[in-house]
């Protein structure tokens, strides 16, 4: 096949808990990301690479077509708003919950609206709207759980997996926002276009997927 596949992807967890499936779909990388500094990776399959990003950009790089397929978060999905591409495929890996997390004792009762300090602000908005509740939202970029322990918020919204970060400072976790898995995404011409091979790599990870549950 002459044409090119590019699959973006983050490096860290959600790279490690993709191997397997793509090697399942007979993807093999040539490098690790962790040791290389390239940000393009070749793979077994010269047709195919491998562009390695911040997990936040994966949605973009499918929209604008400059990678064909992503695997991304269903939190950084929820946040990018799904522009552009398709999400068939829940890898069912990376997973964990956004919640609503704060100090153990009652919510401060500061006068006017609850502060909530988050990088997921239109997930926090459309949660506090859908609870009916009148919230600033404070704007973080990692490290919430600092933000209440010194007065910048009342509350975070956050991931939690194990728990261990909230505990570690003393915060716990109050409300279940969404449970977030990594997803496969495509590029909507792409899947037009490669349409065989998109599915053919689907139908794979697919497989191995269901085979893991
Ligand atoms: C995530 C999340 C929490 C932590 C939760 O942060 O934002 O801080 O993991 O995991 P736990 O419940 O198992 O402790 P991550 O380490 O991914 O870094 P980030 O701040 O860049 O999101």
């Amino acid at each position: 096949m002459n044409q090119q596949l590019t699959i973006a992807l983050s490096k860290g967890r959600i790279f490690e808990q993709s191997l397997p499936l793509l090697a399942a779909a007979g993807v093999q990388p040539q490098e690790d990301p962790e040791t290389s500094r390239k940000l393009i990776l070749d793979t077994n399959r010269p047709e195919v690479k491998l562009v390695i990003i911040r997990a936040s950009d994966v949605p973009t790089y499918v929209q604008y077509g400059a990678a064909d397929i992503g695997i991304a978060g269903k939190d950084v999905l929820l946040e990018h708003g799904g522009d552009g591409l398709y999400e068939p495929l829940d890898l069912r890996i990376a997973r964990c919950r956004m919640m609503v997390a704060g100090m153990p004792e009652a919510v401060r009762q500061r006068p006017g609206r609850l502060r909530i300090a988050t990088k997921y602000v239109r997930c926090a908005e459309r949660y506090f709207a859908t609870q009916g509740k009148q919230v600033e939202i404070i704007k973080l970029y990692g490290s919430m759980e600092l933000a209440p322990l010194v007065g910048l918020s009342d509350l975070i919204v956050d991931l939690v997996e194990s728990g261990n970060t909230l505990k570690a400072n003393g915060l716990v976790p109050l409300e279940h926002i969404c449970d977030i898995s990594s997803r496969l995404i495509v590029n909507k011409a792409s899947w037009k276009m490669k349409h065989e091979w998109v599915m053919q790599l689907i139908n794979d990870i697919r497989t191995a997927v269901e085979a893991d549950s």
